[in-house]
């Protein structure tokens, strides 16, 4: 399972792909305005800035909500770097604008997910990633695990090449419970990858060895 970064944080971002487990990022204009990122040339800056530190795909996503103007803006960010990814929302433009990027050989990442029906137009639309909310449907006690397996079936009862990009993760068990299930990435923040390594048993086995070393050392 890909491991992706959901935050517009420079160093949260430096900091997973430092550990090098980091296959890419996911932004959000939420994520972007929490980080004091406005105006078009920042923003636009900004998805560089990120592109420069992450190897793998950085999700870009579009304000506009009709066809013609998310076309002229995911241009224009796909023109940014080769790594971006334009994020499209599930509305019926966003769809179409799905298709049209799709066939233009551009990725794209269709954001907002929360049924199979539309995860199954995402896929029908040549999306290369469609981003279940995960943490958002158990936030209103719908089991948002339960969408990202009914998803899985659906993409491999037809081998739809578009990719469950588990979204709105938010601790380690969305993160476990997502590789159970076949999702084929995950995104989440930062604590979500680094919790992943914490274990009282790790840290008690590790010192009883340095500390046996020591003694004989
Ligand atoms: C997905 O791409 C979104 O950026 C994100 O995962 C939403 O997460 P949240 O529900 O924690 O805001």
């Amino acid at each position: 399972m890909k491991f992706f970064i959901d935050t517009a944080n420079l160093n949260d971002i430096a900091e997973a792909q430092a550990l090098g487990v980091l296959d890419g990022v996911t932004t959000n204009p939420s994520l972007m305005a929490k980080e004091g990122i406005s105006g078009k040339a920042n923003i636009l800056k900004h998805y560089q800035d990120i592109c420069n530190i992450v190897d793998g795909d950085v999700s870009a996503e579009v304000i506009a909500t009709d066809f013609d103007n998310m076309v002229k803006e995911g241009e224009e960010l796909a023109a940014l770097h080769s790594q971006i990814v334009v994020k499209l929302p599930m509305i019926a433009d966003g769809v179409k604008a799905c298709k049209y990027f799709s066939d233009k050989g551009i990725k794209t990442n269709v954001t907002l997910v929360f049924s199979p029906g539309q995860a199954l137009l995402a896929a029908k639309a040549g999306a290369t990633y469609m981003s279940p909310f995960l943490g958002r449907l158990d936030d209103i006690s719908t089991d948002g695990l339960h969408l990202i397996a009914e998803i899985r079936q659906i993409y491999d009862n037809y081998g739809f090449e578009t990719q469950i990009l588990s979204a709105s993760v938010r601790n380690t068990m969305h993160v476990i419970n997502c590789a159970k299930i076949g999702s084929d990435v995950m995104t989440g923040p930062l604590s979500s990858i680094t919790g992943l390594l914490k274990h009282p048993l790790t840290d008690s086995g590790l010192a009883k060895f340095l500390e046996d070393y020591k003694k004989g050392n």
